[in-house]
């Protein structure tokens, strides 16, 4: 059976899935790569650990699969992260700035000062935060002056995640980036659908040190077997990580919407051609664009920190020893009893988008246990992606159901505040893989294993449902005790 490889090339790890015609998952393999903090509020990736996870990965499904059976390879990524490499030697001259990273708050402050923010905005459906590309890379022109140089006599070349992959998986003779990717970077007009020359020089980097930009699918590259494993195939499908997740829900009309629990979480809705902007801390963004130049969109609520702050459970506090435990702990207790994680360790995202709040714990006493501090991280999550989703019904019709996917809905428990929460039916698929299986369905159908959105749409089967419990006003009293903490976790860095 015709059968693609879909990467996955996450914040925290890289995956490799080989899912066959019927939608099914064959084959899985995951490793995980290194986290630096150069300094408080910087995140940093080695792009050559991004490479080898990737390699390590692929190798762990081509020993489950026969590769023989791989028809294409799809490419789904964390998006903003930025990295350089050496057009000849494909190695990296620094570490990726990742899309967590702070250290270009200062920068926005100061492009926002000169007045620019409306016309960014009117551009790019984005705002000015350290969030996006762009401002990673004013930030390395104006720090690493030796390193830009080489960017600007082009033997840098500039991309994202995708486009890195694919440089390595075709030994540099590609530098291309999907339109999902591209309408990450604070340098790509929505309106054109091109690199804009203004944003470009506002941002100071040289438009031909980027990728060129092409469909969401379709093949654009072949891999070199000497480089990638032996295999010689078509990338035929990219997309960033939540347009991906968007694709592989199938959430194909207009008003569909899903939201992904990753390293953050992520909640887009289809607006199909139209761009919809917001007022009210919501990007526009590219969703995907098919081989004939059409062009779907997004409105995307981006929470920063979701899977990161029970990492950070296990991790930095040590009170958890995996995130799969956290549902039997929470469940010990019938609530957190007044305790409300505010969980901006990276800042906050949408809707409230300050990159000077830090994470906060409320409401601590001496009865608190780490059970409250768990169940309260699990209700942040829920309480995020409320906030985002009450915003969104601002500007798009409200739904009635909403699709989640990600490492964090096998919690049944999550699921079922968020349900609360929300006061709509969350609907959990089988495969919660969704990501690598939205870069699968891109490249398959680029390939002809699916011949159109009807056949992936078959493909989509229901785990479970939650419905809303009861008790609107508790819920309704727990999200306005969550929104105060917000408030009160505001600007903390510049204290
Ligand atoms: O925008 C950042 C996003 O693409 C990262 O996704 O799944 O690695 O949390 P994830």
């Amino acid at each position: 059976m015709s059968c693609v490889l879909a990467i996955d090339a996450g914040t925290t790890g890289v995956t490799a899935v080989v899912v066959d015609a019927s939608g099914q998952v064959r084959a899985r393999g995951y490793q995980e790569f290194a986290q630096h903090f150069p300094h408080p509020g910087w995140v940093e990736h080695a792009p050559e650990e991004i490479w080898q996870a990737t390699l390590e990965s692929v190798r762990a499904v081509l020993g489950q699969v026969d590769a023989a059976e791989l028809t294409s390879i799809g490419i789904t990524n964390q998006r903003e992260t930025v990295l350089l490499w050496d057009r000849e030697t494909l190695g990296s001259p620094r570490r990726a700035i990742v899309w967590q990273d702070r250290r270009t708050a200062e920068i926005c402050v100061r492009l926002r000062e000169q007045g620019h923010e409306p016309r960014v905005a009117e551009l790019t459906g984005l705002r000015l935060d350290p969030y996006f590309s762009g401002t990673k890379l004013a930030w390395l022109a104006e720090h690493e002056p030796r390193t830009w140089a080489l960017v600007e006599e082009g033997r840098y070349a500039v991309g994202t995640v995708d486009s890195y992959l694919v440089a390595r998986m075709t030994r540099g003779l590609e530098h291309v980036t999907d339109v999902s990717n591209a309408s990450r970077t604070l340098l790509y007009d929505l309106t054109t659908g091109d690199w804009s020359a203004e944003l470009c020089a506002l941002f100071g980097v040289p438009v031909d040190a980027l990728p060129e930009i092409v469909p969401s699918w379709g093949e654009v590259a072949t891999t070199d077997p000497r480089s990638f494993l032996g295999l010689s195939l078509p990338v035929a499908g990219i997309a960033g990580d939540q347009q991906a997740a968007l694709f592989g829900q199938t959430c194909f009309d207009v008003g569909d919407a899903k939201c992904t629990y990753g390293t953050g979480s992520f909640i887009l809705t289809n607006t199909g051609g139209e761009l919809v902007r917001s007022d009210a801390g919501l990007l526009t963004t590219a969703a995907w664009r098919s081989p004939d130049g059409t062009d779907t969109f997004a409105l995307e609520g981006a929470v920063f920190v979701t899977g990161a702050a029970v990492q950070w459970l296990r991790d930095g506090l040590q009170i958890i020893g995996s995130a799969a435990e956290t549902e039997a702990i929470a469940a010990t207790v019938d609530s957190s009893e007044g305790v409300v994680f505010v969980p901006a360790l990276t800042g906050l995202g949408a809707p409230d988008w300050d990159p000077h709040a830090r994470g906060t714990i409320h409401g601590l006493t001496r009865g608190t246990t780490r059970a409250h501090i768990v169940r309260a991280t699990l209700e942040a999550i829920a309480f995020e992606v409320r906030d985002v989703l009450e915003t969104m019904h601002g500007t798009v019709p409200a739904r009635t159901s909403l699709r989640v996917d990600g490492g964090a809905c096998a919690n049944d428990l999550l699921c079922q505040v968020q349900a609360d929460q929300l006061g709509l039916e969350v609907q959990r698929p089988r495969l919660s893989e969704t990501t690598a299986l939205g870069a699968a369905f891109l490249a398959g159908l680029g390939t002809g294993v699916w011949s159109s959105t009807d056949d992936l749409r078959e493909t989509w089967q229901l785990d479970r449902s939650f419905s809303p419990r009861g008790d609107r006003e508790r819920a309704d009293a727990e999200h306005a005790r969550w929104r105060e903490a917000v408030e009160r976790s505001k600007g903390w860095a510049l204290l």
